[in-house]
């Protein structure tokens, strides 16, 4: 966008929470410092309409590209809701583009299953076509997502909980959100039950909740004979994945097998984060999910 244009950039950020979380529109300011923000905590669905309606319209056709809207808040199911409202809402020459990371999920799950498939490709291995991933304790927002970015880019994929039947809930939106049958969900809470999941596969992702401790060195080493990369989300002590600091980049776990920790792959997140805000600002309409986030991902990890 050139600094000649007449129209200025407006980012309008809703929050499903009761503040909104500064994390966003702070890493908006240095990119775009001229950038008017408004931002709505407390968002509920029934207020969105209203809302995005008072915005599709004051600035004509022309200027309605320029306006933009963010998605986020804990509230992952309610997050969802809203874009559905935006999307309902919105139509021909008053469509806003919008950005959607509810608590930097998407933007993580990217950069995680991004992070794998840099380590595939730097250790020899290909791309994640064909290849087998399990992810760890998947049934929350990110391994959700992790699950969808790999299945779509041709892997099967294992997603374990501790009670099977929200495995296999979290592995069938998998499977109806790519099209194809190529996620399938497992019970692990006891070491053999972790075991059994990660026996086959090529690449494990943990994306368990802060400080829970998954996958042991000794599981790894014992069933894992298959690994090659290990990525973990979670930061908070106990990590993930045991001898998997948060720091570590393309650490060899035991031999063979290479990982990356949250703190690396949360650096991926905001320089993702940042990308998808520009790609937003160019952006006349549609929504930026975690498949554009991941687009972006694949873009940032090529030019290393
Ligand atoms: N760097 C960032 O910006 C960023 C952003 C978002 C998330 N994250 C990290 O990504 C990870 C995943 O986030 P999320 O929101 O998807 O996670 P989440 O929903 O809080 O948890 C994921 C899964 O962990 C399992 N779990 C919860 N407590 C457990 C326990 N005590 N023992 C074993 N399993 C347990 C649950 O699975 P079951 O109940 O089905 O077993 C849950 O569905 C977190 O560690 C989070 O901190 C980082």
């Amino acid at each position: 966008m050139s600094s000649s244009r007449p129209y200025k950039l407006a980012i309008i950020f809703l929050d499903t929470d009761k503040h909104v979380s500064p994390f966003e529109p702070l890493a908006v300011v240095d990119i775009f410092p001229d950038a008017f923000i408004l931002t709505y905590s407390n968002v509920d669905v029934e207020d969105v309409k209203k809302i995005v309606q008072d915005a599709m319209f004051p600035r004509g056709p022309k200027g309605v590209r320029y306006t933009k809207i963010f998605v986020g808040g804990s509230d992952v199911v309610k997050v969802n809701r809203i874009v559905e409202v935006i999307k309902q809402t919105m139509f021909p020459p008053f469509e806003i583009a919008v950005l959607v990371d509810p608590r930097g999920n998407n933007t993580t799950a990217a950069a995680a299953v991004a992070k794998a498939l840099q380590l595939l490709i730097k250790h020899g291995y290909g791309d994640l076509k064909d290849k087998k991933v399990t992810i760890l304790a998947g049934t929350g927002p990110v391994g959700f997502a992790c699950g969808v970015l790999s299945a779509l880019e041709g892997a099967y994929v294992t997603i374990t909980s501790r009670v099977l039947e929200r495995a296999q809930d979290v592995a069938q939106r998998v499977n109806k959100e790519v099209g194809v049958e190529r996620a399938r969900g497992v019970k692990a809470a006891s070491p053999e039950e972790f075991g059994k999941a990660i026996e086959e596969a090529d690449v494990v992702i943990a994306t368990g909740a802060p400080g829970v401790r998954l996958l042991t060195l000794d599981v790894l080493k014992q069933y894992g004979k298959n690994v090659k990369v290990v990525v973990d989300v979670n930061a908070v002590p106990p990590t993930g994945i045991e001898g998997l600091e948060p720091g570590d980049e393309d650490k060899e776990v035991i031999p063979g097998v290479y990982g990356v920790g949250a703190l690396r792959v949360g650096v991926l997140k905001n320089s993702i984060l940042v990308e998808l805000f520009k790609k937003l600002a160019e952006t006349p309409k549609g929504i930026l999910d975690y498949r554009a986030a991941y687009e972006v991902a694949k873009t940032l990890i090529s030019k290393k």
